[in-house]
């Protein structure tokens, strides 16, 4: 990233929250179900599937929780209805993680069941270092519960990852691996950019071996290479795995993946709670300073 988009990275919170939604619209799918809905049947039609998000986390009363939990079981019940090709990615926190660990059991679990009902799958999303080894216990006794019907994330910038895949394999689970977004401290995870590439070949190479179904989360040309590369050397199949890209970023890397016969997936995110989800996306943008210059001037247009 040029000292500019650092600087422009940086100061986003400053940025008047107008500004931020539009330039971060390509990243969102718009407000309501029914945007999201045409979104998937666009990508369906592309030959790719989706994974719905419903925005919002770190929820902070039971009944907030529950109101999230609620609009989950609906965009169940729209996916089937549609006979879309997708499945749904939530965030514990948003399921009341921090408020009560066996409400967010409960109502995660009333999701994965109406998921396994239709014949679908939800992903755990992970967030923050604090939340990891309350995700990962409640993951394990969902995973006890509806084997096959529910997967986890794992960081491989966070230095525990390692262990944590150990024990994953050991269960059986289902792993989606991506780098990590959050700020997270040296003591436990990984900061420059190449120690965490090769972190998460280390990793991949593990989940792969192991033949744990693996959605590989990234828009590195450096990585898709080195999972390309070991694919072949395994000789898996398209049901091994699937590549995992976010809605609107690198639409031409996405179209490459699928061309070349790989099952590809966009997580695509709507709702009103669209704030945090948006900082993270332009932070990691290259070209954040123009983007953001730009939604200042068409602010005035
Ligand atoms: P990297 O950040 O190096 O990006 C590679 C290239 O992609 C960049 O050089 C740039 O060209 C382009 N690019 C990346 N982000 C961009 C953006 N926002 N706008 C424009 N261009 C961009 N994290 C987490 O902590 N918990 C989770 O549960 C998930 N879940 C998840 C699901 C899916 C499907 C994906 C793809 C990613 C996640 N992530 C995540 C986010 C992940 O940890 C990571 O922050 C981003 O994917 C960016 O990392 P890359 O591997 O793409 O590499």
């Amino acid at each position: 990233m040029r000292w500019l988009d650092k600087v422009v990275a940086e100061a986003l919170p400053l940025v008047p929250k107008p500004v931020v939604r539009r330039v971060s619209a390509r990243y969102i799918a718009g407000e309501r179900l029914d945007d999201a809905i045409r979104v998937v049947r666009d990508l369906n039609r592309q030959g790719m599937s989706a994974t719905l998000d419903v925005l919002g986390e770190f929820v902070t009363t039971p009944a907030e929780a529950a109101r999230a939990a609620e609009s989950y079981q609906v965009a169940l019940e729209a996916i089937h209805r549609e006979g879309l090709n997708s499945n749904v990615s939530l965030k514990l926190t948003q399921m009341g993680l921090k408020v009560d660990l066996e409400l967010c059991f409960q109502l995660t679990a009333k999701i994965v069941e109406t998921a396994r009902g239709h014949g679908n799958f939800v992903r755990v999303d992970m967030e923050d270092s604090t939340c990891t080894t309350d995700t990962l216990a409640i993951y394990r006794r969902l995973l006890e519960r509806y084997p096959g019907s529910v997967g986890c994330v794992i960081q491989a910038y966070l230095k525990r990852s390692a262990a944590d895949v150990r024990e994953l394999v050991a269960m059986g689970a289902r792993v989606r691996l991506c780098k990590g977004i959050y700020v997270e401290s040296p003591e436990i995870a990984w900061r420059d950019p190449l120690e965490i590439n090769r972190s998460y070949v280390r990793l991949l190479t593990d989940l792969l071996e192991h033949r744990i179904h693996t959605a590989i989360a990234t828009h590195d040309d450096r990585l898709v290479t080195a999972a390309f590369d070991l694919i072949r050397r395994l000789g898996l199949g398209p049901d091994a795995y699937e590549f995992q890209m976010l809605l609107g970023v690198r639409e031409s890397l996405r179209t490459m993946i699928r061309d070349a016969g790989h099952p590809l997936r966009v997580y695509v995110p709507f709702g009103s709670h669209w704030y945090a989800y948006s900082l993270r996306r332009l932070k990691e943008n290259p070209q954040i300073a123009g983007h953001v210059l730009r939604g200042f001037l068409n602010g005035r247009s």
